[in-house]
């Protein structure tokens, strides 16, 4: 592993894929026996399907309690069916809250068809606000630097919001679904709870990601660039493999 440190923030980078989610996976069974109240907020997507897989083992494997813990899902696609295979919600429930059994009030997700999605924003934040905030965030990064679906120009103080997506999340999107889907609208928590979370990682993996990363460390920090918001974080670390840090 090849370790930067640009100003305090850690950017860990990884030989492969395999190495990078370890890294993860360690990060959260640490997070999970450090502090068994955890709040942890996970994003979906392609970049940390590994490092789940190796935390539902490794909790299974060792035993360990998660009894207490709260899992918050960082965003949705409005408008598509929990049953959906491309929706966050079924993600989660695949990957981490069936092979774990946690009871479902455990792992907090957003209902992409509530006839109020401002009541679930407000549900989400109240939530999290009773719990003492968020301990550890993981998150991936789009091809167009947002997080969660924090687009680029999002304020950096929102919490909870419905956004329009802009059109690069909307082709890249696709990806998650069988067949073509319209996903004209996310909701998801805000940068504001980003960065109060106390402790981000951002992971990205890839050589597509390579030209985005790069932006997000070495460009000026903007609102433009949500992204750069983890130079702004006082506790985050990037890591990456070696292709996503091709560029650096
Ligand atoms: C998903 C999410 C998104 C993804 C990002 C990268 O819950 O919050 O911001 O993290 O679009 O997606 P992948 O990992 O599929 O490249």
């Amino acid at each position: 592993m090849q370790l930067l440190k640009l100003n305090k923030m850690e950017v860990g980078i990884y030989p492969g894929v395999e190495e990078l989610a370890q890294r993860v996976s360690d990060e959260m069974i640490q997070q999970v026996i450090g502090k068994k109240s955890s709040v942890i907020c996970l994003a979906s997507g392609d970049t940390p399907k590994r490092a789940y897989e190796i935390f539902v083992q490794t909790i299974i494997n060792q035993s360990v309690s998660l009894a207490e813990v709260l899992f918050v899902g960082l965003d949705e696609w409005l408008g598509i069916d929990q049953t959906n295979t491309g929706s966050c919600y079924s993600f989660f429930e695949e990957r981490i809250v069936k092979p774990l059994g946690l009871p479902e009030d455990q792992f907090a997700r957003f209902d992409a068809l509530a006839t109020d999605s401002r009541e679930q924003c407000f549900a989400m934040d109240r939530l999290i606000e009773s719990r003492g905030g968020i301990d550890l965030m993981i998150v991936g990064i789009g091809m167009n630097g947002h997080i969660g679906f924090n687009e680029p120009g999002s304020s950096w103080t929102s919490a909870t919001h419905v956004v329009s997506l802009d059109e690069t999340t909307q082709t890249v999107g696709q990806k998650y679904f069988q067949q073509k889907t319209e996903v004209s609208k996310g909701i998801t928590l805000g940068l504001g709870q980003v960065m109060t979370s106390r402790k981000l990682i951002l992971m990205a993996s890839g050589e597509r990601k390579a030209g985005i990363i790069q932006k997000t460390l070495q460009w000026p920090i903007s609102e433009d660039l949500p992204a750069t918001i983890v130079r702004r974080h006082p506790q985050s670390m990037v890591l990456l493999d070696r292709q996503a840090a091709g560029m650096l």
